[in-house]
């Protein structure tokens, strides 16, 4: 249901009426959080570009809308490096922990600053590098899978919001995310722990970061 680094509905500060895009949207977590929030009069769009997630994310709607009675909550199937939305459409756009899974981070960027309508914001949790990942980590299938390899560094997260015309942009690193999130258990971070240089641990290299920016 939910595979995040962040809590990107709670730092977009949502308010009833607002129309909100999820990219990556997954299981629909976080669209279904902020439908809550958004109410009767707002509407939840999540773009997920996997059939599988997309199917599972609205097999959940009847459950939120059992609980809520809201029916603002829909999923569509799309890349976010081509958003199936409109031009100036979304007032918040969010997303948690999908952004560094992209190839196209500058059209994803982009992307975002399109559907936007002026005066719209972006609210992104992710993961970002604080150092070049060791090469090993980084051309590991299963590390980009688990959201650590295709990560930029928290620098260039800024020059790709300012680069799409995005303004008012801050960056809040939580260094303590990683390590109480990540599962130590879970066979592909014990590969990931393997590939580290003695002496680290995957918080010495990534940081979850929250993203926030407006358009003008
Ligand atoms: C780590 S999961 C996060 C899911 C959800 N945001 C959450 O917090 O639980 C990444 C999700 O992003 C989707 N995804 C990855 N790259 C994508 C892309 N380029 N376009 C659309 N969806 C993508 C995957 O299918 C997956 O459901």
């Amino acid at each position: 249901m939910g595979l995040s680094c962040g809590n990107p509905t709670a730092i977009a500060s949502l308010k009833p009426g607002e129309v909100v895009l999820d990219l990556g949207a997954g299981g629909g977590f976080d669209c279904f959080i902020a439908g809550s929030k958004v109410g009767a009069t707002g509407r939840v769009i999540g773009v997920d570009m996997t059939p599988e997630m997309i199917m599972k994310a609205r097999r959940n709607v009847s459950t939120y809308t059992a609980q809520t009675g809201f029916s603002n909550v829909e999923f569509r199937l799309g890349e976010i490096e081509n958003l199936p939305v409109a031009d100036a459409s979304v007032d918040v756009v969010i997303s948690n922990c999908v952004l560094n899974l992209s190839p196209d981070k500058a059209r994803v960027w982009s992307e975002i600053a399109r559907v936007l309508r002026p005066g719209g914001r972006v609210a992104v949790s992710d993961l970002a590098l604080l150092r070049p990942l060791p090469e090993a980590l980084r051309t590991d299938l299963e590390a980009l899978v688990g959201c650590v390899a295709g990560a930029v560094s928290v620098s260039e997260m800024r020059s790709l919001a300012e680069a799409a015309g995005l303004g008012s942009i801050e960056l809040r690193p939580k260094p303590e995310y990683v390590d109480a999130l990540t599962d130590w258990n879970d066979p592909l971070y014990q590969r990931i722990m393997q590939a580290l240089p003695a002496g680290t641990r995957p918080s010495t290299f990534v940081v979850s970061l929250d993203v926030t920016a407006r358009k003008n």
